[in-house]
């Protein structure tokens, strides 16, 4: 079975984060996104996928390659400017060749794709989208059905008192191939605001697939730091590079914890780490690869990148900090605090909750 990804987008609402890699590449427990979403994909028979990329196309490509070692065969096709969700798919249409699934590429979940496609099979449906309960359905595609799941209305993030619905686009979609005449070539086009409006105007058979499944957009701080805490938790699934020493604690080849140091799970720790003495980690807490924890630190709820290296007497709360930052001595980085690529944070510095740093223009 084919699947478009679409990881053209800028990830403005996760800036600074995406000025280095982009949304698909960010990590989730040390891995990137994408490759959780590759083996999610892969349990449903997934296994031939084209990437509709855009902005930082290269990280993609250098971290999958062909797909090989991933048991996935990628094909990558970058649009030379962005031609929006609808657009990109048909800019890939060649590709195509019967029924296909269409993802966002941002967003986490555990919906059952093998009983999505069977529902557009039984349905004859023109095209099945995911739907996920969710607490604010101004900033999704709010979907409306009827009793037997087929889509009266698509309105794409609507106004409060337009809301008549908490179910709303997962960002999968299930499509047959004739779908794509609807769409103009080379234009900017959405499946949002063009194709499910245009289907439904005609009569044509758009079904929902209600899902509970684990589900989050992970374009937003707040989000991106959740979704790294619930798959610690155990709360969403994927796997957890490292070696398991203790309940919920992974650790990566070539790191060493000093024994008078405390881990307490869930952690995962990247290789080639370094965690001082009377040094304190707390999970869920994801550090990547290359980093180094100074003596007496105290790190808790944190998502760290790769190659930080942390002073002696830091505090770190439930913030984001991106790759090869560095934070001097003795300061303070409080909850919701996100720090961009190549940040120095003075020694004894103190960052106010939900501070955002970001790197300078030349860096
Ligand atoms: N190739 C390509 N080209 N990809 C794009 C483009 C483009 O021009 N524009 C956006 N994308 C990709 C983004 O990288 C992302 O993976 C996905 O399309 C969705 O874009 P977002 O910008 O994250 O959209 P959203 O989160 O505001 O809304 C969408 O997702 C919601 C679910 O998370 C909509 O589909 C909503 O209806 C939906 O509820
Ligand atoms: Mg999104």
């Amino acid at each position: 079975m084919k699947a478009v990804i679409l990881v053209g987008g800028e990830g403005t609402r996760l800036r600074p984060l995406t000025f280095s890699i982009p949304k698909a590449m960010v990590p989730i427990a040390n891995r990137p996104f994408l490759a959780h979403m590759i083996d999610y994909l892969k349990a449903h028979g997934i296994d031939d996928v084209v990437l509709a990329m855009g902005y930082l196309p290269d990280p993609i490509q250098s971290h999958f390659g062909d797909g090989g070692s991933f048991d996935v065969r990628l094909t990558y096709i970058i649009e030379d400017s962005p031609l929006g969700t609808a657009g990109a798919v048909k800019n890939v249409a060649e590709h195509i060749d019967g029924t296909f699934f269409v993802f966002n590429g941002d967003t986490f979940t555990d919906i059952d794709l093998t009983k999505m496609l069977e529902l557009h099979r039984n349905k004859h449906s023109k095209v099945t989208i995911a739907l996920t309960p969710v607490e604010d359905p101004t900033v999704y595609g709010v979907v409306e059905t009827d009793n037997g799941g087929r889509v009266q209305r698509f309105v794409e993030k609507p106004s409060r008192n337009a809301v008549t619905t908490n179910m709303v686009n997962a960002g999968a979609y299930v499509i047959e191939p004739e779908v794509l005449d609807l769409i103009p070539q080379g234009e900017y086009f959405m499946f949002e605001h063009g194709v499910f409006p245009e289907l439904l105007n005609r009569g044509d058979a758009i079904y929902g697939y209600k899902s509970d499944d684990y589900w989050i957009d992970i374009g937003t701080p707040q989000k991106y730091l959740k979704v790294n805490h619930d798959l610690l938790l155990g709360k969403a699934s994927g796997s957890i590079a490292g070696e398991l020493i203790g309940e919920r604690i992974w650790v990566g080849r070539g790191s060493e914890i000093h024994p008078q140091a405390i881990l307490e799970g869930p952690v995962v720790i990247g290789r080639n780490c370094v965690v001082g003495s009377d040094s304190r980690v707390k999970g869920p807490t994801a550090i990547g690869p290359g980093c180094i924890v100074g003596m007496d630190s105290s790190i808790e709820g944190a998502v760290i990148w790769n190659g930080i290296r942390i002073g002696t007497r830091v505090s770190l709360k439930e913030c984001i900090i991106a790759e090869d930052v560095t934070i001097g001595d003795g300061s303070q980085i409080m909850e919701g605090c996100v720090l961009g690529h190549d940040v120095m944070v003075q020694d004894g510095a103190r960052l106010a909750p939900g501070t955002e740093v970001w790197p300078t223009a030349d860096q």
